[in-house]
């Protein structure tokens, strides 16, 4: 990834030692109005020359410094005058790479802890002198090193220390977590009143940056884009046509197992519309994929198939336009970072990076939300005038209801869950329950006994699936109040034909998946 590409003059550069909240700190530095990014520990000097940041943030992480397998970093970096803050492991690692002494702790810090201030600084300017802070330790320093001062203590452990000098701060507790209360102001102090930034990040900024860019570079050239529907594709439909309008070609490949109305939705905004100038192809593929996933069982199997039909359709689209030189694709910042691809340890293989094989007949790929977070990624589209259904649309997997669908696929089933999966987002929605972050319906492939009016009915069982997450790895079955909850089961069973039966998951992930495929 090349930062320059932004024409990013002012950035935070944020390094990674493993900690679970290494991307909320990018995020806070962002919101703040300064561009920031995570890149690994690993790396190099001359990686960093090269990016030139403001400021660096060293972030927590799992280790103990004082062992040799832990992540340390080139001290090299301590000489380049670039002002430093190290966050809990990033903390002790500048207190250790110092001289200073770090020691495992009797009783760690975890969760609210008060921490006092004594010695006024730049770092903690305007905070309380007894502020609420979230901490998540089991190490800390027990004696600064020589030329740091400490300037913030709990009731016990070395919080905060500094060398205004050298320009290098280290925090015991979290300022990315909202649970630190004053967090927000200790980041603002660090980048504009240390590292002096100026506010130079903005989504207006970014659309206008980025429909330059796309602009020279794809100029009279044709771009072909695989339109989903989801947030991410209809944003850089959105942003491309602004920079080259009918040299884009949108390809909608409908396999009919999108989610009710979901096609119209996707027609509605880029079929015909008079105010985005592109071309819009859709292209019926529903028979063509049903046929394929006839008799297919195993979920990995029917992802395959989807995925290798999709590319045929794809292809066949690509080719009766011809002469295409850009693929465009969705992918997000967290996909990057995910993927390892910023230098980052790999965390998962994230299904939307080469979601399309890049060799796919085109030489060039256009990825220009490749910087945002998905929140920024809704902050651009809101501005490009996306409507709401897509913008606040449910994650959706890449191979659709055929995954949700357990056991065979066919039009019936497809159906059953497409009404009963319409249900249950009609009445979360009404409800507005908080901390919802994805719910739908699947469809068991079991059928028992039930009975209804009169008469005996022996149709499937509806389960439903309501998580929280704040990452995806991990996730929660949600505490849906009762009443709701068999609101939503009376009006599967009484309006979808099919059903006599409604389950609702209480699986965790792990050991389950957020999906239930
Ligand atoms: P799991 O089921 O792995 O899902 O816990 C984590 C998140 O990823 C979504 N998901 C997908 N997204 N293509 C996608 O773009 C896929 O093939 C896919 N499979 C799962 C899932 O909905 C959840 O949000």
């Amino acid at each position: 990834m090349n930062d320059n590409e932004l024409n990013i003059k002012e950035s935070i550069l944020v390094l990674d030692f493993g900690g679970q909240y290494n991307q909320l700190i990018a995020r806070r530095i962002r919101d703040l109005g300064v561009y920031a990014a995570v890149y690994s520990h690993k790396i190099s000097i001359e990686k960093i020359k090269e990016i030139n940041p403001k400021g660096i943030i060293f972030t927590g992480g799992p280790n103990s410094v004082f062992l040799e397998k832990s992540p340390h970093i080139n001290k090299e970096i301590y000489e380049l005058n670039i002002p430093i803050l190290g966050i809990c492991y990033g903390a002790q690692l500048i207190a250790y790479d110092f001289g200073g002494k770090v020691v495992k702790s009797k009783v760690g810090e975890y969760g609210k802890t008060y921490v006092k201030i004594n010695k006024s600084s730049k770092l903690l300017k305007n905070v309380n002198d007894m502020t609420e802070t979230f901490m998540n330790h089991s190490d800390h320093i027990q004696k600064e090193p020589n030329g740091f001062e400490v300037i913030a203590n709990s009731d016990t452990c070395i919080s905060c220390i500094q060398n205004e000098e050298k320009n290098i701060y280290a925090i015991q507790w979290h300022p990315e977590v909202k649970h630190t209360i004053e967090g927000e102001k200790i980041f603002s102090n660090f980048i504009f009143d240390i590292c002096k930034c100026s506010k130079n990040w903005s989504m207006d900024d970014f659309i206008e940056k980025q429909v330059l860019e796309i602009k020279n570079k794809c100029n009279n050239k044709k771009v072909i884009l695989a339109l989903s529907g989801g947030i991410d594709s209809a944003t850089v439909a959105c942003l491309i046509s602004r920079a080259i309008g009918k040299n884009l070609y949108c390809v909608f490949v409908n396999h009919g197992l999108l989610r009710k109305d979901e096609e119209k939705e996707v027609e509605k905004v880029f079929n015909n519309n008079k105010l985005l100038d592109l071309n819009f192809i859709e292209v019926d593929a529903k028979e063509r994929f049903l046929k394929k996933l006839e008799n297919i069982i195993d979920p990995e199997k029917k992802r395959k198939i989807i995925g290798s039909e999709f590319i045929k359709v794809f292809e066949e689209e690509a080719k009766k336009i011809g002469d295409i030189q850009y693929l465009a694709q969705g992918t997000i910042y967290p996909d990057i970072i995910e993927s390892g691809l910023n230098g980052s340890a790999i965390i998962k293989s994230h299904h939307n990076v080469g979601g399309l094989p890049k060799d796919l007949m085109f030489q060039k790929i256009l990825e220009p939300l490749k910087f945002l977070f998905k929140d920024e990624v809704r902050k651009v589209a809101l501005k490009l005038n996306l409507p709401e259904s897509i913008v606040y649309r449910q994650p959706f997997p890449g191979p659709g209801l055929a995954i949700r669908i357990m056991g065979d696929v066919n039009e019936e089933k497809l159906n059953i869950v497409k009404e009963a999966d319409y249900i249950l987002r009609e009445e979360l929605e009404k409800a507005k329950l908080p901390n919802l972050s994805q719910y739908f319906a699947s469809l068991s492939n079991m059928k028992s006994v039930g009975v209804m009016g009169d008469y005996r009915t022996y149709d499937y069982a509806v389960v439903l699936r309501i998580v929280h997450t704040d990452d995806f790895m991990t996730a929660n079955t949600v505490d849906v109040p009762y009443d709701i909850l068999q609101k939503i089961m009376n009006r599967i069973v009484n309006e979808v034909k099919g059903v006599n039966r409604v389950f609702y998951d209480l699986t965790s992930k792990p050991p389950g998946t957020i999906e239930f495929e």
